[in-house]
């Protein structure tokens, strides 16, 4: 089963706990972290890191320091250790979200906030946007995040970055499953949507249609205590 995680950060991280974190997570990450200029981006990498290091070690039994990670091509971060696991991670606003599978996964959540609908003129295929001028109001904007979430999380899960269009494959949301056409037909992948909390949309997307009933919400103070044995 697919497997979701989120963790709120909803108060800064103090410094005695974000410097146990930071020594937990490889060089290149701490010194990518220290390169961002705002505490909040600082904190959600971090967080993100930590989180999959903790479902990781929990699960294959392994020591943090023995985990090895690599990134795809396309940027997408893997474990080398062992091949049959596969995660994601995304990160907005207060909450860091963790997927994980047997098979590769995407995970996408946004915080919902007012924008330029110019976007979806350039992400959207024709039918998303035919579908989002119906509407209107509040009804639009959550459906605008919606459709960013799924066609975020299916191309993480594919891994390709960006080099796949945003325009180039369509989300299909009916009563019965979320499909995606691409231009080769039906996407063989799978979508779940979560109602983490209000003001943020969360999608994720697989390979395989079984997905977890809930997210599981871990606190900081788990994943402190975990640290500083780690
Ligand atoms: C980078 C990208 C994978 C996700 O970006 P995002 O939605 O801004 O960020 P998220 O917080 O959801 O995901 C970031 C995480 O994805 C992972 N990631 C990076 N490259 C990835 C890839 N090619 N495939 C899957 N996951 C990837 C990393 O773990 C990253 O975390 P880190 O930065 O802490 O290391 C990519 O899809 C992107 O740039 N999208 C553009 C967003 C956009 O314009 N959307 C318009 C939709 S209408």
């Amino acid at each position: 089963m697919v497997e979701v995680y989120a963790v709120k950060i909803d108060q800064t991280i103090d410094s005695a706990r974000f410097g146990r974190f930071m020594a937990c997570v490889g060089q290149e990450k701490r010194d990518r972290i220290q390169r961002f200029y705002r505490i909040e981006d600082q904190q959600r990498a971090l967080i993100g890191d930590i989180l999959i290091r903790f479902l990781l070690c929990n699960k294959l039994l392994l020591d943090n320091n023995a985990l090895i990670f690599e990134k795809t091509e396309f940027g997408k971060p893997f474990l080398v250790n062992d091949h049959k696991i596969h995660y994601n991670i995304s990160h907005s606003g207060e909450w860091v979200l963790g997927a994980i599978h047997y098979l590769p996964v995407g995970v996408d959540v946004e915080k919902i906030q007012p924008l330029d609908y110019q976007l979806a003129a350039r992400f959207f295929s024709e039918a998303e946007y035919f579908n989002l001028n119906n509407k209107e109001g509040q009804a639009k904007l959550e459906y605008f995040y919606e459709i960013w979430t799924l066609k975020e999380s299916y191309i993480k899960a594919v891994g390709k970055g960006l080099s796949i269009p945003l325009e180039s494959f369509s989300i299909n949301i009916n009563e019965a499953a979320i499909t995606v056409e691409t231009i080769k037909g039906p996407g063989k992948y799978y979508f779940n949507r979560y109602q983490l909390d209000q003001g943020y949309k969360v999608a994720v997307c697989a390979m395989e249609n079984t997905f977890k009933e809930r997210v599981k919400v871990i606190n900081t103070d788990e994943l402190y205590d975990w640290a500083l044995l780690a």
